[in-house]
């Protein structure tokens, strides 16, 4: 969809189908001659709610608030509305406040991510009509407000687009996107965001005694994949490195998930593919950081050289662990690859996995699970989370749950003796890979709930989310001022 910003006095020849912006209860945008079409179609006036008048050229839509957060949601649902329809122009007035920048940012990005739909697999996929959006900024006598909002939408596009591409390579098939795909993707974006790219097959892992992330691969026909992408700037003095679970597909492996519990589990890439998403952003905006994207892709499939339950298995950092449940593999993985990515020195350290069905029991289906040694770096991703307009919760570590990996055989075991707590008790897993002196460097999201949806909620449509992408741009993006 194409975006044009321009002042409110520039005449526009053909302004399409007019959206209307009417905050709750309250009248004054109301046009006289549509007020009677509005009465009888039942317009209450409300939040979220749409009316579409075709013959006066106007849709009206009702704001709960002027907050960016409400703007984001509402565009968003809207163009969704708009998208099986057969107007190809819109055109929007706009009357920003103090919080120009911040206001078209969600504006523009709850339109570009509700106009995402994924239909690669589809014969005969449907035409989209909408083709521009016209904002009209009345921007009074300041130039400023003006070139404020068009710097928003360059940000705000290049943030809508990796957060798409992220959902695009979650959406594809366990047969189209292999650990060797997820390579190849890499290679992809590298290219076209000008990042550094090394690639570790199985060979490079095995000789690193990454034993807990080999291990989980060992069933598939494809080999293990470390992708590492950089992003690193002259003079930048902070060095930040993602790391992200790239299960292309849990089947569970000997403990086999049942058909309910694996149908979508082409979704255990997100984390992935969102620090391709980030990756993907932070070369575009040029963030004066160095960061590093780690990637473990790899299949967790069913097969006669399966890794098994009562195997102990041994990590990079020497530690030995029981595999209790095989399909707890998404901890083995990252336990190697958090090794790696200390090994790079950084000041901050996060992982984004879909880790555990447990976060999403715990916190619904919407909000990503935070957790770390660190309350400083906790608050900070919040006030990201809430600034990006993604939801998050801190699941609390405590003193009495680290017992309950213990292992009669081994360093660790990989499952919890206990049925509660399993999304804190895979983080506290986590952290037993995280040296002592990076404790309170890192911290680990859980994005289970919220990568993969049944149905469409507020700025996300059905299927893959893109889930952490904005909350990490927008935190990287705070780190870097
Ligand atoms: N990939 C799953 C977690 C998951 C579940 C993500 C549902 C998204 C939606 C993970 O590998 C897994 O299977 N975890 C197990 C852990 C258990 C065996 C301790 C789980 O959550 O059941
Ligand atoms: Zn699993
Ligand atoms: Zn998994």
């Amino acid at each position: 969809m194409k975006i044009k910003i321009s002042d409110l006095k520039d005449k526009i020849a053909d302004p399409g189908l007019e959206i209307v912006l009417c905050p709750e209860n309250d009248g004054s945008e109301l046009r006289k001659e549509d007020k009677g079409a509005l009465e009888r179609m039942g317009w209450k006036g409300k939040g979220g709610e749409f009316c579409l008048l075709p013959e006066s050229g106007r849709l009206y839509a009702g704001l709960k608030d002027r907050s960016p957060a409400e703007l984001r949601i509402l565009m968003a649902e809207l163009i969704r509305f708009l998208l099986d329809k057969n107007f190809s122009t819109l055109s929007l007035a706009f009357a920003p406040d103090k919080q120009a920048y911040e206001m078209m940012k969600a504006l523009i990005e709850g339109a570009l991510l509700g106009a995402y739909r994924f239909d690669h697999y589809k014969s005969r996929p449907e035409k989209i009509v909408l083709q521009k959006l016209f904002i009209r900024v009345s921007a009074g006598k300041e130039d400023r407000q003006l070139a404020l909002c068009k710097r928003a939408e360059k940000e705000a596009r290049i943030i809508a687009k990796s957060v798409n591409l992220a959902r695009d390579i979650v959406n594809q098939t366990p047969e189209d996107v292999s650990p060797l795909t997820m390579s190849e993707l890499a290679k992809t974006i590298a290219k076209e965001s000008g990042l550094r790219l090394r690639i570790q097959g199985e060979k490079y892992i095995k000789a690193q005694g990454m034993g807990a992330f080999y291990a989980v691969s060992k069933a598939s026909p494809y080999p293990p994949q470390l992708i590492h992408l950089t992003h690193k700037p002259a003079g930048a003095k902070t060095k930040v490195v993602l790391v992200g679970k790239g299960l292309t597909f849990d089947t569970g492996g000997l403990n086999v998930k049942t058909g309910d519990h694996m149908l979508t589990m082409k979704m255990d890439k997100a984390g992935a593919c969102t620090i391709f998403g980030v990756m993907k952003a932070v070369a575009a905006l040029k963030l004066p950081l160095e960061v590093h994207g780690i990637i473990g892709a790899v299949e967790n499939a069913v097969g006669q050289h399966a890794y098994k339950p009562d195997d102990v298995l041994k990590a990079k950092n020497g530690k030995t662990i029981e595999v209790k449940n095989t399909d707890a593999e998404g901890r083995l993985v990252l336990a190697d690859c958090l090794c790696y990515a200390q090994d790079l020195k950084p000041d901050r350290i996060i992982d984004v996995a879909t880790l555990t069905g447990a976060c999403v029991v715990a916190l619904g289906e919407y909000t990503i699970g935070a957790m770390g040694h660190d309350q400083t770096l906790l608050d900070s991703l919040r006030r990201s989370a809430e600034a990006s307009g993604e939801l998050l919760a801190e699941l609390p570590f405590n003193r009495y749950l680290p017992k309950l990996l213990s292992s009669n055989v081994a360093d660790i075991s990989n499952v919890s003796s206990s049925r509660y707590g399993g999304a804190i008790t895979a983080g506290l897993f986590l952290s037993e890979f995280i040296e002592e002196k990076n404790k309170s460097k890192w911290a680990h999201l859980d994005i289970a709930g919220p990568a993969y949806s049944s149905a469409a909620w507020g700025e996300n449509p059905i299927g893959a989310s893109g889930a952490g992408v904005r909350l990490l741009v927008e935190w990287l993006t705070h780190l870097s001022l």
